[in-house]
């Protein structure tokens, strides 16, 4: 926001991390952002606080705080959105706009609508879904592929247009460029972010239960994804087959779709939800079942590599991550696992400290009898069997993410196994 021309303040009630930014340090891995970072406090337009009284003045007031899973149940914990705005309105004045960005159950915006007018009649709130991707954070969020505004009473009564006018304001800069917008109402707004995050989840369980099939007749998922790709009504985009989908929003995006839907009484209209959730379940425990198929049947005492702990490559996300998700499963089944990961080998630690780390993959790979390529880094996809071939025990390859070429490895005198490629 800073970037395209605005004054900001980031409020947020950790001060570890508000003294972090303040200094210009971003609090994780994310491309692009230390340098967005140091840019733009230079401007003196961006500063970082947690006394939430300075939210006082501003014009518009977003609230990005988290909607993780709820302890043993598919729905989301609304705590934190709750929290925060309630902290936030006895600082808004009307006229001003509190905008919603974080992802939430439908019908939360007309019940936090309600708690705003009821606070400050003048003021009002609108639905603003975010759909950056992490790693890609930056440039996403620079340059959107699309923008919905969620306006009250939708964009043909006066409150919804004068949302909108704000809302126009702050995103001029994209607009500007020809950004695609959609003005609808509250409902359809939060409809649509998980509406499009269970799409994406679709896809790749798609693609992955089709690897499953071909494993069975040894037929290559990745051959079949490029020429299903072509069709651009399926587009090759979300169709790389592996170990599937992580992170912090698809998994918990799904069950929170599906936990909402029933109780709106319409249980049964996202059952196939359940069935991507398993499918993408499924594809850890075939990971690691083939690990213990080429280490000879047992797993007990052997040296595992893992590249990639990250849920996705150019993260050091490690919120339900696949890759550290298998490691610890391997780890619980006798495996002695030693795991590199280019970024997230901190918050792997604090989460799975009972594996071994390593800075290199050199390091991780010494005297394995297995490596198995769990996040597909550009460094790992663009290893040479030469560079490892003399440091392991065996020269057994799994690629998690189908992500190397199989007749390189091959050639080297490597067993490479994939999941949803043929064999040999
Ligand atoms: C996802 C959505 O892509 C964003 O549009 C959305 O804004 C964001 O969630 C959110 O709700 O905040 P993100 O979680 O950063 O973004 O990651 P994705 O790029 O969607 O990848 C999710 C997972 O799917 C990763 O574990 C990735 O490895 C896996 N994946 C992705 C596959 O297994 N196959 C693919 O073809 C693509």
């Amino acid at each position: 926001m800073a970037e395209l021309g605005h004054e900001v303040i980031g409020i947020d009630v950790d001060p570890e991390k508000v003294a972090a930014l303040q200094a210009a340090r971003a609090p994780f891995y994310e491309p692009g952002l230390p340098e967005l970072l140091e840019r733009t406090m230079a401007t003196g337009r961006l500063r970082f606080t947690t006394d939430m009284a300075e939210a006082a003045g501003s014009a518009v007031h977003f609230v990005c705080v988290g909607t993780p899973q709820k302890r043993g149940e598919f729905a989301a914990d609304m705590k934190y959105v709750d929290s925060a705005v309630d902290s936030l309105l006895p600082h808004v004045a009307a006229g001003e706009l509190v905008i919603g960005k974080s992802t939430v159950p439908v019908g939360t915006a007309a019940r936090l609508a309600a708690k705003v007018a009821d606070k400050e009649p003048g003021a009002a709130l609108a639905w603003n879904p975010e759909f950056l991707r992490e790693g890609h954070a930056v440039e996403d969020t620079l340059t959107p592929d699309r923008l919905v505004y969620g306006v009250p009473g939708g964009q043909g009564t006066t409150e919804g247009k004068a949302a909108k006018a704000l809302l126009d304001e702050v995103y001029a800069t994209p607009l500007k460029r020809g950004t695609p917008l959609i003005v609808t109402d509250y409902q359809t707004a939060e409809l649509v972010k998980v509406a499009a995050n269970s799409f994406l989840a679709t896809k790749i369980s798609f693609i992955n239960a089709m690897a499953e099939l071909c494993e069975k007749v040894n037929a290559d998922v990745t051959q079949l994804a490029d020429a299903i790709g072509h069709d651009d009504r399926i587009g090759r985009k979300f169709l790389n087959a592996g170990l599937g989908f992580g992170g912090g929003c698809l998994p918990k995006d799904i069950r929170a779709f599906m936990a909402r839907a029933g109780e709106l009484g319409a249980d049964q209209t996202l059952t196939f939800l359940r069935e991507v959730d398993s499918i993408n379940m499924r594809r850890r425990i075939r990971m690691v079942d083939l690990a213990r198929e080429v280490c000879d049947g047992s797993l007990i005492g052997k040296r595992v590599a893992v590249l990639g702990a990250a849920f996705k490559p150019l993260s050091d996300d490690i919120r339900d991550s696949p890759a550290l998700n298998v490691a610890a499963q391997i780890r619980l089944q006798g495996g002695d696992v030693v795991l590199t990961d280019p970024a997230a080998l901190d918050n792997a630690r604090k989460a799975v400290p009972d594996i071994s780390y390593a800075d290199t993959v050199e390091e991780a790979v010494r005297g394995a009898d297995v490596v198995l390529l769990l996040t597909e880094w550009k460094e790992y996809r663009d290893l040479e069997p030469a560079t490892i071939s003399g440091l392991v025990k065996e020269k057994r390859i799994l690629d998690g993410r189908n992500a190397l070429d199989p007749g390189r490895w091959r050639a080297a005198g490597w067993t490479y196994r994939a999941l949803g490629r043929p064999r040999a």
